[in-house]
């Protein structure tokens, strides 16, 4: 009997989470797993929920259970996985069936698929918030036909987070829109996150700070204009012991990040674009270089450490926290502005205070300051970040302390890439006339590509081409 509005495959954490989020919203949800046993024991232990739940055992069982036309959302592993579901499943579908692809796509194959489903209906949406928010309210960004999303999105819209009763679920634009969209929040949160580790390095190897202190600072500045899940969780961690020994938790963690490449994703389309992103190209960088653990300690025997402590030279935690205030503008500006550009590039027609306000609640980069973002992108949404009064105004009051930090930190040797991209972007978007001259009189130089004057005569070449 075909008694469920909906149909969910693939419970790995984040699709249980997600469907039983769906059941406790009141959202009858067949669900299939290519392990039987998995299916088996997310029913099992689904408590309350289990009557709003029917697990299937085949891939027909399954279709066989969602009410027409169907919905049914794809939780599987990013790739082969959902090509080969969709190939699966489309046999079993009728014309009016709508596939969503939930996982973490690259926005190309997306846009692949979408194409290769011609009439028969499509989506890919991005959803972020970890398993916690899948379960109980996560920000989702939907791509695709606004038919298609209109069809789920009392679902979704159900399921996700809210900002004062808003759901953070919204359509973003056609095809693999949701999906870019997901990939640049990724890349922001690769730098927010980078940003974090680079203060509490300095903090723990400059300021001689030990976990408990950092956690506080953190726990301090959560309660400021810095307010966000990351810096919430970034106390937690450093607050965290080790069960086994005792010890500071991050005293037991390897020093090498992991990434599934979301962010370099959102750096590789970024180039693509012109879009320039400097802050969150340094922190997927970072992540690069944190893992060459080996070639880094073969340097610090060559080369010696930084000096264990800054003393006098250290900066305070007010200044450290401005530096995250301004470097936290500057990369969602950029963020943003590439975001603006994709939406022109690919005629998306994206809606950026939309986004802005999908990413309130439920996401991993959610923040107080992302509500002002929202309101300064609704004035004015195709200007930087960077000229909205608003944040003009953060900037004046804390771009200094952001040079303060990475002068101290770098004079020091203590690394600092996305804070330093930071400072150097703010440099370069405040300086009328930089130094491409030069660049564009060295190519004109070797290879007579012509520059323009001034006078604004174009295609000019200097004296050396009359030799
Ligand atoms: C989210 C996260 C999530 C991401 C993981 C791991 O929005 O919920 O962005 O989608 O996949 O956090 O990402 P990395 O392995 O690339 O760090």
């Amino acid at each position: 009997m075909a008694t469920s509005q909906i149909g969910l495959i693939g419970l790995g954490t984040m699709g249980a989470a997600l469907a039983s989020n769906i059941a406790e919203k009141g959202f009858p949800i067949a669900v299939w797993n290519r392990t039987t046993q998995v299916t088996r024991d997310f029913h099992a232990a689904s408590g309350d929920l289990a009557d709003r739940i029917t697990p299937t055992e085949t891939l027909k069982a399954f279709v066989d259970a969602i009410a027409e036309p169907r919905a049914i959302i794809l939780m599987v592993p990013a790739g082969k996985p959902v090509d080969d579901q969709i190939t699966a499943l489309r046999p079993l579908l009728g014309a009016n069936d709508l596939i969503i692809d939930a996982g973490n796509a690259n926005f190309h194959d997306t846009n692949r698929r979408s194409a290769e489903a011609g009439d028969l209906p499509f989506m890919g949406i991005g959803v972020s918030g970890g398993e916690e928010g899948a379960r109980h309210g996560p920000a989702i960004m939907g791509g695709g036909k606004r038919a298609h999303w209109d069809r789920v999105a009392p679902v979704l819209e159900a399921i996700s987070a809210k900002h004062n009763g808003e759901p953070c679920a919204a359509w973003m634009g056609e095809e693999g829109a949701g999906h870019f969209v997901k990939a640049v929040h990724n890349g922001i949160e690769y730098a927010d996150m980078q940003m974090i580790a680079e203060v509490y390095q300095i903090m723990r190897d400059g300021m001689g700070q030990n976990s408990e202190t950092i956690a506080s600072v953190f726990d301090w500045w959560n309660d400021g204009v810095l307010q966000s899940y990351l810096i919430e969780i970034s106390g937690k961690v450093a607050a965290a012991k080790d069960a086994e020994t005792g010890k500071p938790l991050l005293d037991v963690i390897v020093d090498a990040a992991g990434q599934k490449g979301t962010g370099r994703w959102t750096v590789i389309e970024a180039q693509q674009l012109a879009a320039p992103i400097p802050c969150i190209e340094a922190a997927v960088v970072a992540r690069n270089l944190s893992s060459r653990r080996d070639e880094r300690a073969v340097g610090q025997d060559l080369f010696g450490a930084a000096p264990t402590t800054m003393g006098d030279t250290a900066p305070s935690e007010a200044e450290l926290e401005h530096a995250l205030i301004c470097g936290k503008i500057l990369c969602y500006a950029q963020g943003f502005t590439m975001i603006a550009a994709a939406s022109r590039e690919f005629g998306w027609d994206l809606d950026l205070p939309t986004i802005a306000r999908t990413w309130r609640q439920g996401c991993i980069i959610r923040s107080r300051m992302l509500d002002d973002m929202a309101t300064a992108l609704a004035e004015s949404d195709d200007r930087n970040l960077m000229f909205a009064p608003f944040f003009t105004n953060l900037i004046k009051n804390s771009h200094d302390a952001l040079r303060q930090v990475v002068a101290k930190a770098t004079l020091h040797g203590i690394a600092v890439p996305a804070l330093a991209s930071g400072l150097a972007y703010f440099d370069a978007m405040r300086t009328a006339r930089g130094s491409a001259d030069m660049i564009q009189g060295q190519r004109d130089f070797f290879g007579l590509h012509g520059f323009e004057r001034f006078d604004g005569r174009t295609g000019q070449h200097g004296p050396w081409a009359a030799t």
